[in-house]
């Protein structure tokens, strides 16, 4: 099938769905300016991802501190980051009652950036900061990012980005609401994710098992596209959805 034949026949699913939930990777952000975590470009060809392993950050926080600050705090504050065409229209899907809600790997605060207002952040999110020893909160733009790793003003305990490292559990609020989205929607589209990490990876095959329809968006095939995927589209997020929009309202 060609593929503006593909992109007709997900536009159709999603025109006719009841409940729409949409599941994001780092894909979705690319558009945007921030490189993903593996294929081309991605972050982990260049650098260690034991820098984000909890025990690594507790017993090396100099090194570890040195490589977030670097790859996620001014990367960001270095350039401008905004939603692309690909967050925008799954807002506007939220706004019209389409979609359910946004499961997201990523912690970039896009989604929200874009006006959905029910995202389960399922890594949780670097625009937040938490204490290490008494769990208060911080928004990332109190915080002075600085060389040193920054500490709790009320306990004087270790700070860490509110995201999710490698050995920590997933939030409990966004991983039962997810499971929970997963089973009770018609139209499931995976979109921008290699689904190498567990345990997020298994909430598209949840929406299977409950008779989902699922859609995937991808430059290239994934885990999911030759198992769960109904319908692959292989391009760029931010061109596709778009199209598929059009189409849902042609
Ligand atoms: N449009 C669609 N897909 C894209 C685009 C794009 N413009 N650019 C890249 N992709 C695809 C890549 O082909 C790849 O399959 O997005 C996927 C990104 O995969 P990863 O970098 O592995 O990101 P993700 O799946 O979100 O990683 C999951 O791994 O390191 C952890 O916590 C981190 O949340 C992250 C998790």
């Amino acid at each position: 099938m060609e593929q503006d034949e593909k992109i007709k026949a997900a536009a159709q699913v999603l025109a006719e769905a009841k409940s729409i939930v949409a599941f994001t990777g780092a894909g979705i952000s690319a558009e945007s300016g921030i490189p993903p975590f593996r294929g081309e470009g991605g972050i982990w060809n260049k650098y260690n991802p034991e820098a984000l392993d909890i025990e690594y950050y507790y017993r090396h926080t100099n090194e570890s501190w040195a490589i977030i600050r670097e790859v996620f705090y001014d990367y960001f504050n270095n350039r401008e980051v905004k939603p692309n065409p690909g967050h925008i229209v799954l807002a506007k899907w939220e706004k019209e009652g389409r979609l359910r809600c946004v499961i997201t790997q990523n912690i970039d605060d896009l989604h929200t950036k874009a006006g959905n207002k029910t995202v389960h952040e399922f890594h949780g999110n670097m625009s937040r900061f938490v204490c290490s020893k008494c769990g208060a909160k911080y928004p990332a733009g109190e915080i002075q990012i600085t060389t040193t790793p920054p500490h709790c003003e009320k306990c004087g305990g270790l700070l860490k980005p509110d995201f999710i490292f490698f050995g920590e559990g997933i939030p409990h609020e966004a991983y039962y609401a997810s499971l929970e989205a997963a089973e009770n929607c018609d139209a499931f589209i995976i979109i921008g994710t290699s689904g190498q990490v567990s345990p997020a990876n298994m909430i598209p095959g949840i929406a299977k098992q409950h008779k989902a329809k699922i859609i995937e968006i991808n430059m290239e095939p994934s885990t999911y596209t030759n198992h769960i995927t109904d319908i692959y589209l292989q391009g760029k997020s931010g061109d596709i959805l778009p199209k598929i929009d059009e189409m849902m309202n042609s």
